[in-house]
């Protein structure tokens, strides 16, 4: 059964950052939501820092920026939201590049997370950024539920690994440069995981190829799997059509549609224009 996803309520508003913290070309960007809902795996919010967000004083403001959030706690004034981000661009840049203090404006949580199914062991699977999620739905599973999940990640490198540590996750690791875990891709330790036919639900995050192969493997094994997407996001709330991808029955706009489709609703979790 579907469970629903919570509403973000109408408009941005302020969320100061509680700490910054950088590993490698990673950054952990911490804030305090006093009014926002909490919010369920896989969803994400609209962040841009209240001053300074532009192509300089002439410049246009930027449009705000899609994040998931990696972890939710409950701390004194509201949500403590940990967001696990990459400087890709000149607004990642920007929000890594914050001081502890400063003002975000948010809107969130958008769109619908993961819908766990209960009735079966989850494995979670993901790559870089695409860990983001993982983290959220893994401490769902373990804090909030009690229950067990396993967890595979993929890295480029031992760098980029080190910050699974920081998150203090229990995992499988590959890395592409064989410096950390296994030599490769992270859907090499899925294969080894769904040998022998297993009974469990997949739910991933990463760049475009490792969903693919990971919607492949699924449907090779009829192993349902749910995988969360991106694309290029302005508004979050599904009025520029700007996030539309295909699917099996047609168009869907990933801010409210998505950004976690199910694996058979896709001929390919390639999307032109999304991932980095
Ligand atoms: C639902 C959702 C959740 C996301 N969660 C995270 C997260 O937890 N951590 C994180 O680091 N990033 C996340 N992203 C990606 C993030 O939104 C983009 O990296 C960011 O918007 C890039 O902005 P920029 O100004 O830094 O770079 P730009 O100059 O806008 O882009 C730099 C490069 O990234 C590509 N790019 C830009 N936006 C996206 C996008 N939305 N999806 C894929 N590629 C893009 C561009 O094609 C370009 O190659 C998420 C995106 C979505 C849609
Ligand atoms: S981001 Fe505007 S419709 Fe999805």
């Amino acid at each position: 059964m579907t469970q629903a996803c919570v509403t973000a309520p109408f408009g941005r508003r302020s969320a100061p950052v509680r700490s910054i913290e950088r590993s490698g070309p990673y950054t952990f960007l911490r804030a305090l939501d006093a009014a926002g809902p909490k919010p369920r795996a896989g969803q994400f919010y609209m962040l841009q820092t209240a001053r300074g967000w532009g192509g300089g004083d002439d410049g246009r403001p930027y449009l705000p920026r899609a994040l998931s959030f990696a972890r939710v706690e409950q701390v004194n004034g509201g949500l403590e939201l940990t967001y696990f981000l990459e400087s890709v661009g000149p607004g990642t840049a920007r929000l890594a590049a914050c001081a502890t203090g400063e003002e975000l404006l948010i809107a969130g949580p958008f769109g619908n997370g993961f819908d766990l199914d209960r009735t079966r062991p989850p494995v979670l699977v993901a790559g870089g950024v695409g860990l983001a999620p993982i983290v959220a739905l893994d401490d769902k599973i373990r804090k909030t539920d009690g229950a067990r999940s396993t967890v595979l990640v993929g890295m480029r490198d031992g760098e980029r690994a080190a910050a699974i540590t920081k998150f203090g996750v229990e995992c499988g690791i590959a890395t592409e440069d064989g410096s950390a875990g296994h030599a490769g891709y992270v859907t090499a330790l899925l294969e080894r995981e769904l040998e022998d036919g297993h009974d469990s639900t997949v739910y991933a995050c990463g760049p475009p190829a490792m969903l693919e192969a990971v919607r492949a493997l699924c449907s090779e094994r009829e192993v349902p799997c749910q995988l969360a997407l991106e694309s290029g996001m302005a508004c979050g709330y599904g009025a520029c059509y700007g996030c539309v991808v295909p699917t099996v029955d047609g168009y869907a706009r990933l801010c409210v549609d998505g950004p976690v489709l199910p694996g058979d609703k896709l001929e390919t979790a390639i999307v032109k224009g999304a991932g980095h």
